[in-house]
């Protein structure tokens, strides 16, 4: 393990290769610093994914200490949800943010965990809390840039640490713009940077040293948690965020940072008129 090597945070030139003019224009796609002709990123994805699903749960709350649990109640909250709402959870994964937001669109209401890894919601179907749920929660497979739902068809759509993940991050806020509702309301909840350096420089350490090193002995793979490190390092600020969602449609788009910046959530609305 190289110690002292800790990659650094992209600037913004470097951020835009993310997004989907760049992947567009070059053909290309990253996912974490391996770059890879666009067509070949959702099989990457595809197979990160299938590798990590089986330990997704258990080594989230280990690297995290259990705080992403607080992040996505904090994050659902923000939705103000309503008893009978029709809500979307674009890259739901195992479904920890279905659950909260099918605890709080009562029985009347249904949340869809869309995902296009079997392996990732079978996990979460298999898990208690899921099956205390069941008769709220739908599972859909399929791809976050092209959503295989209706139009103005949810009250709600979110996107928990998945965003990040996609070949092109417009056209899957795009599609979650276009199933919403008017009035609809989006939430994302994402990494981002944090904003004190010397808080920074411990993340990174931990980010690149401790992080590798538990996913190396407990799931097998120190290059997957590397590449989240990777991913997390060259994804737009909470700023550059806010300003693709209202470039997307949405207004009333606001942000607030969790746990120093190490996360943050999003919301915004479809306006009414549109
Ligand atoms: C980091 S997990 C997040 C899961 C869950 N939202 C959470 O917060 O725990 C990212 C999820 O996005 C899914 N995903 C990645 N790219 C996708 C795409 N193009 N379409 C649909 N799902 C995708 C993956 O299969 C994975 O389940």
């Amino acid at each position: 393990m190289k110690l002292f090597h800790i990659p650094r945070w992209f600037d913004r030139d470097s951020r835009e290769k993310m997004f989907d003019e760049y992947v567009e224009t070059s053909g290309t796609a990253h996912f974490g610093f391996r770059q890879m002709r666009r067509e070949e990123k959702e099989k990457a994805v595809r197979v990160h994914f299938n590798r990590v699903a089986p330990k997704y749960d258990f080594m989230n709350t280990l690297l995290s200490f259990g705080i992403h649990y607080a992040w996505k109640r904090t994050a659902v909250r923000m939705l103000d949800l309503k008893p009978g709402h029709q809500v979307l959870d674009v890259c739901g994964g195992t479904g920890d943010l279905a659950v909260y937001a099918a605890r709080r669109t009562g029985a009347a209401g249904s949340v869809f965990i869309y995902d296009m890894n079997r392996a990732m919601m079978e996990a979460g179907r298999s898990r208690e809390v899921n099956k205390a749920y069941h008769h709220r929660l739908h599972y859909v497979q399929g791809d976050a840039e092209r959503i295989s739902l209706p139009d103005n068809r949810f009250d709600a759509a979110m996107v928990g640490f998945g965003i990040r993940n996609l070949t092109h991050l417009k056209k899957g806020f795009s599609e979650m713009h276009r199933v919403l509702k008017p009035g609809g309301k989006i939430m994302c909840l994402e990494f981002s940077k944090p904003v004190n350096p010397l808080f920074r420089s411990l993340y990174d350490w931990y980010s690149f040293h401790v992080m590798p090193l538990l996913g190396s002995l407990l799931a097998g793979s120190s290059q997957s948690y590397s590449c989240l490190s990777e991913t997390i390092r060259m994804f737009a600020t909470a700023l550059e965020l806010k300003e693709i969602l209202e470039s997307i449609g949405f207004v009333s788009v606001s942000y607030k940072r969790l746990t120093n910046g190490i996360a943050a959530v999003h919301v915004g609305q479809k306006p009414i008129l549109s």
